[in-house]
């Protein structure tokens, strides 16, 4: 039988805001050297930004940047990026084991965001450092001048301020791994006072609370409500990251495939948490969620270790996830789950951006090329604006290991009014048969399919790399259409749909 829904303006859940489309760049194996900046690269600017990468990222439709962790910024010192080139200091990067050479810092990170049309997001250092600190950093980013700081910033060659709206209140501080890792008892009165601090320097800054690094802490819930009813009045976020990988040992694609469904609890149990502790408060205020870690992430093989101890690489290659169209398909479906939630999910950050379980990979001196997940988070940002549509479907289902019996459809719509334009974005969950698709248009006038883009692929497993750059890609499809106030559509298995209507 086919899956169905009904479209309907007057249902719906909420603007799509533009940062639902965000990344992230951490100083992270070759996300930044050599992924977006390697001068002498032949496609280098002046800044050793690579262009063909700067394109891509455009093309890509990114619209904020996390900075500049990730583990990474709770070691991070940020005066040490910061003057002239070569006086900068190489440091032990201890996150990811590597030497840090300072080659690119906070001036180059605003030189990329400028030239990409991107609005930055900084994390500040609550590992090793606190309050003081990240007063000092804004005062150097933000300030006009007049002051030793912002006049260094002038002095370094940047007059103007960098005018940073949103800020990070450290990373992942709930998780072991992480340096200067912190109990909610002992996070939630750092957040505080240098929340507080940040705020006397500028009240309009938007301040993102660091939430639990996964549904599956043994702390989430607690550890949110403990911070939470502590902060609430500071800050406008909490964070939540999650990544989704296949077990080696045991690969379970259908449960893998159906990972939203996680996603989308592990939303719903963190707004019930935020909104617990505001109704505990007795305030009129709603914390917003900034996811701004997201992606499929599948481990390393393990194997010995491939450095000695002693060996501090710059730039090595780590965490270079190839990914497969089936993993694009559950990006996408994950993309689902974040618009699908855009009430209260008003940031969100794809991690990575290049190289690092990204979508954009590149070859030292050599191309760049868009990975299988590159298309579905693009055409969500292209075509997912305007207002999120209540869809509510009535789908067969499939059994999986995880998640018990679950929807083969998963799926969301926008309509942008201005630009009368519907767009529905389905995935078809199943991974050997096709999914017909039913759904009632009622209230949306008179409409047709503009066109109907698919990705999808006959070899599950068909990937992107250096010698095969376009294995995948999405192609336009003749398998829609608009009958009456209906349109009918069909899925094949395994795939990622935006449907057009206008
Ligand atoms: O994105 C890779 C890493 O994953 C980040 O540094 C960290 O915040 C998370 O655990």
């Amino acid at each position: 039988r086919p899956a169905r829904f009904t479209l309907d303006p007057a249902f719906g859940i909420g603007a799509v805001n533009p940062r639902l489309f965000g990344s992230f760049v951490e100083h992270l194996g070759r996300c930044v050297y050599d992924g977006i900046h390697e001068p002498g690269h032949p496609d280098a600017d002046e800044a050793g930004l690579r262009e063909d990468v700067l394109a891509l990222v455009r093309e890509l439709g990114v619209t904020t940047v996390r900075y500049p962790g990730g583990n990474f910024v709770s070691g991070y010192r940020w005066e040490d990026s910061v003057g002239p080139v070569d006086e900068r200091p190489r440091r032990l990067e201890p996150a990811w084991r590597s030497t840090e050479t300072n080659e690119f810092g906070l001036a180059e990170f605003m030189g990329f965001c400028a030239k990409s049309g991107i609005e930055p997001m900084m994390a500040v250092n609550l590992g090793t450092r606190g309050v003081e600190d990240a007063g000092r950093l804004l005062d150097y980013a933000n300030h006009p001048g007049g002051t030793e700081l912002s006049d260094l910033r002038a002095a370094h060659g940047s007059k103007e301020p960098f005018g940073i709206r949103m800020w990070c209140l450290g990373n992942e501080m709930d998780g072991p791994w992480q340096i200067g890792h912190k109990t909610a008892q002992e996070y939630a009165p750092l957040a505080r006072e240098t929340a507080n601090l940040v705020k006397q320097i500028d009240p309009g800054l938007e301040l993102v609370l660091c939430g639990s690094s996964s549904f599956s802490m043994p702390t989430f819930g607690s550890w949110e409500s403990t911070v939470l009813t502590e902060c609430y009045d500071k800050v406008e976020f909490i964070s939540l990251h999650t990544y989704y990988g296949l077990d080696r040992e045991k690969p379970d694609l259908d449960s893998f495939v159906a990972s939203a469904v996680d996603m989308e609890r592990y939303i719903e149990a963190a707004v019930a948490t935020c909104d617990h502790v505001g109704a505990t408060l007795k305030s009129d205020k709603k914390i917003m969620i900034s996811f701004d870690e997201w992606n499929v992430w599948h481990s390393e093989p393990a194997s010995p270790p491939a450095r000695p101890e002693d060996d501090w690489p710059r730039a090595p290659r780590l965490l270079e996830n190839s990914y497969t169209l089936t993993d694009a398909v559950l990006v996408g479906s994950l993309m689902i789950a974040l618009l699908r939630h855009a009430d209260r999910v008003t940031s969100a950050s794809l991690a990575q951006l290049v190289n690092v379980i990204a979508p954009i990979m590149t070859e030292p001196g050599g191309p760049s090329w868009r990975q299988t997940t590159f298309f579905p988070f693009a055409q969500a940002s292209r075509y997912g604006r305007g207002r999120v549509l209540r869809v509510e479907v009535d789908s067969p289902t499939h059994s999986t290991e995880r998640f018990g019996e679950v929807d083969l459809l998963h799926a969301t719509a926008t309509h942008d009014e201005e630009a009368g334009t519907i767009t529905v974005f389905a995935v078809n969950r199943s991974r050997t048969t096709e999914l017909p698709l039913e759904v009632d248009l009622r209230g949306l006038g008179d409409v047709r399919v503009v066109e109907h883009l698919l990705l999808t692929d006959d070899d599950p497993a068909a990937r992107n790399t250096l010698t095969d750059p376009e294995r995948v890609a999405p192609r336009a499809v003749d398998a829609s259409a608009v009958s009456g106030s209906v349109l009918t559509s069909t899925l094949p298995p395994l795939s990622w749909n935006v449907i057009r209507l206008a």
